[in-house]
């Protein structure tokens, strides 16, 4: 620690988990150098928004933040209340680069998703006047010279947690700016990858999401020397004690292979919840995206899966008014919607992203068409989510308790299925597994009542249920 006086950093994140991830990451990164995390903008002698450019005017909504931001740091300024650093990261910086330091003179570091590591660094090179553009792809490995965090920083962080597995992807959505900002597909070799969950269950960490852009494309290095996939590493991840519940996201219909299927089928800790998108229902637009699999390869897809795995939830992601987009090809999307039936969803209207095939399709559907058709989708998979919950209502499950709710001396917890549901116990309790029966469902979550507690540790998480063939 160079400076005495306790700095500051807040670290705005935007967009998907992935972020959430690396922004925990930049803070870790920060803590070496003297750095902790504050909730207050106006408090922090470091401002970093860790920005996303997935969807329409991302970059727009940054440069009108730093705005509001530069206000804020002239303001603080002028009350002597000392120097704020600005920096734009994530994929907005990745994408825009130089351009943001020329739009926005407030800012002092632009830098993108592979230099996180080189944070300490950069801050030197901001402190000493420069204003640093950081955007190469890697050159070394970013998450081996990553710093690891104090296991007290990790307990307070909760007992879910994320675990970056892989960046990038090599599909090529024609709608999609991921494989353009993030490069090429990547992964973390497994003893990496296992050090880490070791790290985390050994803080307390109970629940952990293997996150990717491309998530089940994940290839390894393996523990063995040998090339592994998402489903080997599940199988290692799963033998570590404590770890009691494992999730992935987000994955491509395509990369659904036998080893993960058989995951589904053989690990008890592999939650019974996969979002797997298929963002349209029609053939016509699923190949003009480059999804590469038809409405028929998906719903066979599921009928696998659920062989696997036959209390599984699926989540997905659509998009409507892809361009072309008719009726007909919308009704495809509802009518798979109904045969597949999702517990959650995420559903779009399509937005051009600037250099991305679709974008220079010169057939673009109408904002009202669009607003409409997301209407419909949105009415029928609200219903869905809703039937889902409300199917649980008398059944018994067990939840990870997680944090306090907002009555008193209740909490809320986290079902297998990702559902958020507060039952009557004491604070002491979070981070135990206990089994609830469900009482009641809310707008958004469930109520339950604790019938047992739930011992994880001495049982042997792999489980071979019987009769199930994928
Ligand atoms: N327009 C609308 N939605 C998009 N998504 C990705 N790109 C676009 C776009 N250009 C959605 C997809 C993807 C999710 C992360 O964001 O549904 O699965
Ligand atoms: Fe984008 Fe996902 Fe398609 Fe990759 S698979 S191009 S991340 S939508």
């Amino acid at each position: 620690m160079t400076n005495p006086k306790d700095k500051k950093v807040f670290v705005k994140t935007y967009g998907c988990q992935m972020n959430v991830y690396d922004s925990d990451r930049m803070a870790d990164a920060l803590a070496t150098k003297g750095y902790a995390p504050t909730q207050e903008m106006e408090e922090a002698d470091l401002v970093i928004l860790n920005t996303c450019h997935i969807r329409e005017k991302a970059a727009e909504k940054v440069y009108s933040e730093l705005g509001r931001i530069r206000k804020m740091r002239d303001a603080k300024k002028e009350k002597g209340d000392g120097e704020m650093t600005i920096g734009v990261a994530g994929c907005v910086a990745q994408a825009e680069g130089e351009e943001i330091m020329r739009r926005a003179p407030v800012v002092d570091m632009v830098f993108g998703p592979q230099s996180y590591h080189r944070l300490p660094e950069l801050l030197d090179r901001a402190h000493n006047g420069s204003r640093v553009v950081e955007t190469d792809f890697p050159v070394e490995d970013k998450f081996a010279n990553l710093p690891k965090a104090k296991k007290e920083v990790t307990r307070k962080r909760g007992v879910s947690s994320f675990l970056t597995v892989q960046e990038g992807c090599d599909k090529f959505c024609t709608f999609c700016v991921v494989p353009y900002t993030r490069g090429a597909e990547a992964s973390r070799p497994a003893h990496q990858i296992i050090a880490e969950a070791e790290r985390l269950a050994d803080a307390g960490v109970r629940d952990i999401t293997l996150l990717g852009q491309n998530v089940n494309g994940y290839h390894g290095e393996g523990a063995d020397g040998k090339d592994w996939g998402l489903g080997k590493l599940l199988f290692r991840l799963a033998e570590i004690p404590g770890l009691d519940r494992l999730r992935y996201t987000t994955s491509h219909p395509r990369d659904m292979d036998e080893e993960l299927l058989a995951a589904h089928r053989d690990l008890d800790s592999l939650m019974p919840y996969l979002h797997l998108p298929v963002q349209s229902g029609s053939d016509k637009i699923l190949k003009a995206m480059n999804r590469q699999h038809s409405y028929d390869d998906y719903v066979r897809l599921i009928d696998v899966i659920r062989d696997a795995r036959p209390d599984i939830a699926l989540s997905g992601d659509f998009i409507v008014g892809f361009p072309g987009e008719t009726d007909e090809d919308f009704e495809q999307t509802m009518r798979i919607v109904r045969e597949v039936t999702y517990a959650s969803a995420y559903s779009f209207k399509y937005s051009p992203r600037p250099g991305t095939p679709a974008a220079d399709n010169p057939d673009q559907v109408a904002e009202e068409v669009k607003s409409e058709r997301l209407y419909r989708l949105q009415e029928l998979l609200n219903q869905q989510q809703t039937d889902f919950n409300a199917s649980k209502v008398g059944t018994t499950m067990t939840l990870l308790l997680e944090r306090k709710g907002r009555d008193e001396g209740q909490l809320v917890g986290k079902s297998p299925w990702l559902q958020a549901v507060h039952v009557q116990a004491p604070e002491e309790m979070i981070g135990e597994i206990v089994t609830v029966h469900i009482d009641n469902i809310g707008t958004n979550s469930l109520f339950g009542t604790i019938t047992g507690g739930h011992s994880t540790m001495d049982r042997s998480k792999i489980s071979h249920r019987e009769g199930i063939n994928t």
